[in-house]
């Protein structure tokens, strides 16, 4: 018996020595501090070229004519400079952006552009790719993780668009009134932005009657537009429309011209200035459309060589934008690149 007590221990001790001896190491921790070079500094530093850049770019969609044109932005900006571009399309699900950058890290890229489809959840992945000593580049939207996870951030200050959104509600309808809003894709950096920035300078004589989510596509607009028209009477419950996109508004126009509604009898504020944005304040339905720029390769491209190299970058760099009017829509719409 007591024989049998002291196989079956060996065996256990030894069964439990080889699973600690086969088990992975850890993940070697980023070593700036040891080579005494910035984090993410390439071996070729300081002679690195864009030759020799791997970017991954897991791109969150393709939900909107914006997500097109900044993909086209990434792809012709690696086919011009020379870099090796690896791209996914998350279709607007986290955890497919969390397995293409977790197979980007096991690739070995040079430096991670992540386009974070929601603000939160990214402290486990972004801890991996700083472990393995990769550079992470938040672009667009924003991450809620600890800036120490990532290097920087390129994109859109999404709460000055709501704020810029407001003041046009404010120039339209001096004496007040209603609004409803079609807001993003819920819990993104740019819904949270653009949500916060509107209500934070909205004049106090004009209430959001109602908000509800469009996901930022159009096709998910219509039956949230179809939803409001049945619930509030357009002009006297509501006199105006946010639209925190311009799909969205594209989407949700289908819903306002089926129920008789004319362009102009509604003020309508909407956020990118995409052509079809363009062409909504051509028609008259738009008032104002609050620029968001999607043409952040260049950029980012930029930033990545420069991290490569071991050069000092900004944290947070973010996009020159303006406002536009239907006054000049018809002569700038020819010369929109999206
Ligand atoms: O994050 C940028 C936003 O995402 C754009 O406003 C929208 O069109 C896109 O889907």
């Amino acid at each position: 018996m007591f024989r049998a007590k002291t196989i079956l221990f060996t065996i256990v001790m030894v069964a439990a020595l080889v699973l600690v001896a086969c088990a992975p190491a850890a993940a070697p921790a980023a070593a700036p501090a040891a080579s005494g070079k910035p984090f993410g500094t390439a071996k070729c530093a300081p002679n690195c070229t864009y030759k020799d850049m791997t970017m991954c770019f897991p791109q969150l969609g393709a939900e909107s004519d914006w997500r097109t044109a900044d993909t086209a932005s990434f792809k012709s900006e690696a086919t011009k400079d020379g870099f090796n571009l690896v791209f996914s399309d998350a279709q607007q699900k986290q955890e497919n952006q969390i397995s293409a950058v977790r197979a980007c890290i096991q690739q070995g890229v040079s430096v991670i552009a992540l386009p974070p489809v929601v603000e939160d959840g990214w402290d486990a992945v972004l801890t991996e790719a700083h472990n393995a000593g990769i550079p992470v580049i938040v672009v667009d939207r924003t991450v809620s993780a600890d800036p120490s996870l990532y290097a920087a951030h390129i994109g859109s200050n999404m709460e000055l668009e709501g704020n810029r959104a407001a003041a046009e509600f404010n120039k339209a309808m001096p004496n007040g009134g209603s609004i409803l809003e079609i807001s993003g894709t819920t819990g993104s950096g740019a819904a949270v932005g653009r949500s916060k920035g509107i209500r934070e300078k909205l004049n106090s004589n004009i209430k959001i009657l109602d908000s509800q989510t469009g996901n930022f596509t159009r096709a998910e607009a219509l039956p949230v537009m179809q939803a409001f028209l049945q619930k509030y009477k357009a002009g006297t419950d509501f006199q105006g429309i946010f639209f925190q996109n311009d799909d969205m508004g594209i989407g949700a126009l289908e819903a306002l011209k089926a129920a008789g509604i004319k362009p102009g009898d509604l003020k309508i504020v909407s956020v990118d200035g995409t052509r079809g944005g363009f062409q909504a304040m051509v028609d008259g339905w738009f008032i104002a459309d609050v620029e968001c720029n999607p043409l952040l390769g260049p950029q980012v491209a930029d930033m990545s060589l420069k991290l490569m190299n071991g050069q000092a970058i900004d944290k947070e760099v973010l996009t020159n934008e303006t406002v536009y009017y239907p006054d000049n829509a018809a002569q700038l719409l020819p010369t929109r690149q999206y």
